[in-house]
């Protein structure tokens, strides 16, 4: 909270640092600077209007011969095409350059945020991620159209005007200006404030509907419990409560309108009134007070939209400092897919030396703990244990979402860090525990394996994954949409789509992370013997937690609170009656 309030307000470093969405205008400057120029051009339309107004009116005042009041139209008219033309132009302009920054900008956000590491995302919720940026970016998206070419519009006309008008008369510029602006910020805040309420009582009332919408819904439960009485009270509080705060924002309200019409007819009768005192003294002519007034109002308008300028700059500074805040995160060195070189060709042997891990949000606790693991080329290597024991972990640091900080991680005998990450990554398939499928069809979901696959590949994968049959008998077969909007998969079914993608990626270290929820007999065969179909020629690395699976591995590690305490095969495992695994066998058969 107290980081948020820090977060509003000028302060020079904030705005400082929000200078740096410049970096994304730049390509664009020239656009921006020709649309500056036609809205310097739409201002001083603005400004010479009430002038030009002026003069028609003297003209017409000091009985000037026709033909020179329509010159002045003439004139007036040309000005108004051209500030009509530049007003076009700006908005255009701007839109432009806008529509490209914020593209830049949307494009840049996202391909930092895809590439930063697992260690952010644990930090920051998805969904709110997601609908910040999306709303940071609206609020960066009316700034730059908007916001800024409001404040330059308003701004010169403030002071066009201003000098307009000390030249028709000083006297009564600084008469102006003692009023005007005050009145106006009033009402502003006075505006401000009616806002507020008129909010306040929107939530009251959404609060008093959400009690109508419970209980006529749960209406059963109010019934069986007979709490008819205590509903009706419950609404009749909100609503009467609804009614206070409507009657209140009804008395501002009123103040308010009575003060606005009071303060602004005021302040231009009182202008008017200094104004024909100082026609009647000769210091000032008919037509100069016209336009005096015309600017005045101009002024009025023009102050206002600044203080409005003002709250969405507030806002749009806050909303770079978040997506610049994302941007400076370390994202991981993920480079386009290439070859993988010569010297970075897994060939299945992996190594965790002396491996003590915490996950960056639990500094406090090591997840495993002084772990070392040697798995041979092309071996199947079960990893079993206790909920929590640091099965995932293993398979986390594999694929380095983590850094390490204690321990190394040996591939082909080399760091793993030496490795470029997109190489290594490239080298490993995972079918997860809870298969997430793209919205899209099933051909995407299974060539997400491998981007560009062709059609046989990907039937032949299916084919190979044992859900060639499944996909055949829907009508629409490869193209049979899935995921949120599409049909849903049986849990087998999506294991294996997962295990076509692994197919098509065709990596040097496959790991399965099996399953909790058991399948139906059939479906478990159809998985499994799919997988062991993949497991063929690579190494494999499988969290078993059903220990069918586990029979076959070359070896199998025991793992309690991110330490190994048992290893070997099944059968050296088993004849250890006082080990855990005896233990957990049991349990399983018994189950
Ligand atoms: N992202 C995380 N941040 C912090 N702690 C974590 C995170 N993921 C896991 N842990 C902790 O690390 C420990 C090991 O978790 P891990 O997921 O490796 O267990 P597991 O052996 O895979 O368990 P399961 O069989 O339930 O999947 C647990 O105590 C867990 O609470
Ligand atoms: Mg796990």
């Amino acid at each position: 909270m107290s980081e948020k309030k820090k977060k509003k307000g000028f302060s020079k470093k904030a705005f400082k640092k929000s200078l740096r969405i410049y970096s994304y205008l730049r390509p664009y400057r020239v656009q921006f600077g020709i649309g500056l120029f036609f809205l310097l051009l739409n201002s001083l339309g603005n400004i010479a209007l009430p002038k030009f107004l002026g003069v028609l009116v003297d003209f017409g005042n000091e009985s000037k011969p026709q033909a020179e009041i329509n010159k002045v139209m003439l004139l007036l008219s040309g000005m108004l095409l051209i500030q009509a033309f530049a007003g076009f132009m700006r908005t255009n302009l701007f839109v432009r350059v806008t529509s490209k920054t914020l593209a830049a900008i949307r494009q840049s956000v996202y391909a930092h945020l895809i590439k930063l590491p697992m260690g952010f995302f644990l930090k920051r919720r998805v969904g709110e991620l997601n609908s910040r940026i999306t709303s940071d970016i609206t609020i960066l998206e009316e700034t730059l159209t908007s916001t800024i070419a409001s404040f330059l519009r308003n701004t010169i006309t403030i002071i066009g005007a201003l000098i307009f008008m000390f030249f028709i008369s000083p006297q009564l510029t600084l008469f102006m200006l003692a009023i005007v602006p005050v009145i106006v910020l009033i009402a502003k805040y006075f505006g401000k404030f009616i806002r507020s309420l008129s909010k306040k009582m929107q939530a009251q009332i959404a609060e008093s509907n959400t009690i109508v919408e419970e209980t006529l819904q749960g209406v059963q439960n109010v019934k069986a419990y007979a709490n008819e009485y205590f509903e009706i009270e419950r609404y009749t509080k909100k609503t009467n409560e609804v009614a206070k705060t409507g009657i209140v924002g009804g008395l501002y309200r009123g103040g308010f309108s009575a003060f606005m019409t009071l303060g602004m007819t005021g302040a231009m009768a009182s202008v008017i009134w200094r104004g024909t005192i100082l026609i009647g003294q000769n210091k000032m002519a008919a037509g100069e007070l016209f336009s005096f007034v015309l600017y005045t109002v101009f002024i009025a308008g023009m102050i206002s939209g600044l203080a409005e300028v003002y709250a969405q700059l507030q806002k749009a500074i806050g909303a770079t400092e978040n997506l610049f805040e994302i941007l400076d995160e370390r994202s991981e060195e993920i480079l386009p897919q290439q070859e993988i070189a010569p010297e970075n060709v897994l060939n299945g042997n992996i190594s965790f030396n002396n491996i003590t891990f915490h996950y960056p949000t639990r500094t406090d606790i090591d997840v495993l703990k002084n772990l070392s693991l040697n798995i041979d080329s092309n071996k199947l290597i079960a990893l079993v244990g206790p909920s929590g024991a640091g099965k995932s972990t293993i398979v986390n640091i594999l694929l380095r979402y983590y850094e390490l900080k204690e321990g190394q991680l040996l591939l082909n005998g080399k760091e793993s860090k030496d490795i470029p990450l997109t190489e290594l990554r490239s080298q490993i398939a995972v079918v997860p525990q809870d298969v997430f499928l793209f919205g899209g069809t099933i051909r995407e979901n299974i060539a997400y394996g491998k981007l560009g696959a062709s059609e046989e590949e990907i039937i032949e994968a299916a084919k190979q994954a044992n859900a060639w049959t499944f996909i055949q008998s829907f009508p629409e077969g490869l193209d049979c949409i899935v995921g949120e909007r599409g049909i849903q998969l049986s849990g087998g079914q999506r294991q294996r789509l997962a295990i076509a993608r692994a197919v098509l990626k065709n990596p040097r270290i496959l790991v399965l992370d099996e399953a909790t929820s058991s399948l139906d007999s059939e479906s478990e065969r159809l998985v499994q013997e799919a997988l062991e179909k993949l497991m063929k020629g690579r190494t494999s690395i499988v969290i078993a937690h059903r220990l069918a699976t586990i029979r076959k591995a070359d070896q199998i590690i025991v793992l309690d609170n991110g330490q190994i305490i048992q290893q070997g095969t099944h059968e050296e495992l088993i004849d250890d009656t006082s080990g855990l695994y005896s233990a957990l066998s049991e349990l399983q058969f018994a189950g």
